[in-house]
């Protein structure tokens, strides 16, 4: 179904992100049909160049990032006719009034900034002072959104100045992606799980996002980030919301965002002994973490596990592990809800049966998995084995559509105006008020990141976590 006739405007339009996400995202929902032909996107950039560069340049992004067995050149010729270019300053006054030559009414305006959060109070302000974004235009940034709770707090208020909460799409690509949404359908459209979520049935949770690269290229950003801040601030807190929430009373923006703030608020505070921090470290002429970072002494994590408590009538007694790296042996991310061990044992002469677990894979293979106990076949008698039911979403859907990137989705909700896959403002404030003092617990050399070689599960010491509770972390990957 096609959108409404929208003028967007990409900020930061000849960026990383735009050539790698933002622009061949644009390209397939319009192959979709779902752009009406008067539909447009202004480029919005520093560098100085004429609408055709841009076209090509965009033409190009598109043929290397977009999905390559749909890509082809008569589509892109036809996508690259929406598309204007206005060389602009963000903080000057360069640009902003033929910047307002392409807005036209009657149109949905949407700004995206796919620019350093220090640009998002100057860029916000010109568009208001200049008339350029009006009372329903909506604003789209990029994480990350602060580096800690003050500085999310000036950009709320920036932002705020000149834009209403209702106008404003903070994205976090993990809302977008097709198995998070798919857990919100696993608990609150079927009935089977719900009447077990909780801490009388669930014994723990393993939430897991690896990596196999490393921050190569990105080593000045990383390094001041790490992965509390880069993954686990905003990805792994969404996907811990989103399995610990309570069932929001409909589907709208603010009924599921309060039930996620509600989660974060309910975090304990995590103490040191409750962390592993790792680094990786490169053997045999690979680089380590330090060489990318640039700083031979840099005591920022690439990896982190941590156990976290949800200090509510639903999870107390239940804790969630989380887990995240870069130059893991695998790129594999999921979470798994370890269900109670069976209270009684009839099955003499046989070990007893575990505890089932509920695996949903985020990326690759998207899909669900529920580890069950049977009957081991053939002769013995009544001995136990575990299988699986096993759901691969590609195999098991009647339709053969591709996966759809995260960007698609997400973009196309600001146009339709919906902000139930965007973070709200509170919501980020939240999540930094619970990480500053885990982060403040680092400063300097305290608890320092532990070495772990690239392609490993990451330093034993996240071992150590889940040991010390007589349980085990799931195998990262195959
Ligand atoms: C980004 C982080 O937000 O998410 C990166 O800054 C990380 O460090 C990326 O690699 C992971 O996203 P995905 O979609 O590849 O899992």
């Amino acid at each position: 179904i096609p959108v409404q006739s929208f003028d967007l405007v990409l900020f930061g339009a000849t960026g990383d992100l735009a050539r790698r996400k933002i622009l061949p995202s644009l390209f397939h929902r319009f192959q979709l049909g779902q752009f009406s032909d008067s539909s447009r996107i202004i480029g919005a950039s520093r560098s100085d160049m004429d609408v055709d560069s841009f076209r090509e340049r965009v033409a190009e992004a598109v043929r290397e990032f977009g999905q390559q067995d749909e890509v082809n050149d008569k589509d892109i010729a036809a996508f690259v006719t929406l598309l204007d270019y206005v060389a602009i300053d963000a903080k000057g006054d360069r640009g902003w009034d033929e910047l307002a030559t392409h807005m036209r009414p009657d149109m949905v305006r949407a700004f995206y900034l796919s620019v350093a959060p220090s640009l998002f109070g100057d860029i916000a302000t010109r568009l208001r002072s200049t008339g350029i974004a009006t009372d329903d235009s909506r604003i789209v940034v990029e994480k990350p959104f602060g580096h800690d709770l003050a500085s999310a707090q000036a950009l709320n208020k920036a932002l705020r100045a000149n834009f209403e909460e209702s106008q404003i799409y903070r994205i976090d690509h993990y809302l977008g992606k097709e198995t998070v949404q798919n857990l919100m359908a696993l608990r609150f459209a079927n009935s089977l799980f719900e009447p077990l979520w909780n801490s009388s049935h669930i014994d723990h949770v393993q939430i897991t996002v690896a990596e196999s690269i490393g921050v190569e290229g990105r080593g000045e950003y990383y390094d001041r980030s790490g992965a509390m801040r880069d993954m686990v601030q905003n990805h792994l807190m969404q996907l811990l919301c989103l399995t610990a929430m309570e069932p929001p009373g409909n589907f709208t923006p603010d009924a599921v965002r309060n039930e996620k703030v509600k989660v974060i608020e309910a975090l304990e505070p995590v103490e040191n002994s409750d962390i592993a921090r790792g680094q990786y470290r490169g053997h045999d002429g690979q680089a380590s973490y330090r060489d990318h970072a640039g700083d031979p002494d840099s005591q920022t994590e690439s990896f982190i596990a941590m156990k976290v408590q949800v200090a509510n009538w639903r999870w107390a007694g239940t804790p969630f592990y989380l887990r995240t790296g870069k130059c893991l042996r695998e790129r594999a991310s999921e979470i798994a809800v370890f269900f109670r061990d069976p209270p009684h044992n009839i099955f003499q002469g046989s070990d007893p049966a575990k505890g089932n677990v509920l695996v949903i894979r985020l990326q690759p293979d998207e899909g669900i998995t529920l580890h069950t106990t049977i009957k081991d076949p053939g002769p013995g008698g009544m001995r136990l084995t575990q299988a699986a039911l096993d759901m691969t979403f590609a195999d098991s859907l009647p339709h053969d559509e591709r996966p759809q990137d995260a960007y698609e989705r997400l973009i196309m909700d600001v146009i339709r105006g919906n902000q139930t896959l965007f973070m709200r403002g509170d919501e980020v404030e939240a999540a930094w008020a619970w990480a500053d003092p885990i982060i403040a617990g680092w400063d300097g050399t305290r608890h320092a990141p532990l070495p772990y070689d690239i392609g490993s599960s990451g330093p034993e010491d996240s071992l150590r976590l889940l040991h010390r509770d007589e349980r085990s972390w799931r195998s990262i990957g195959k």
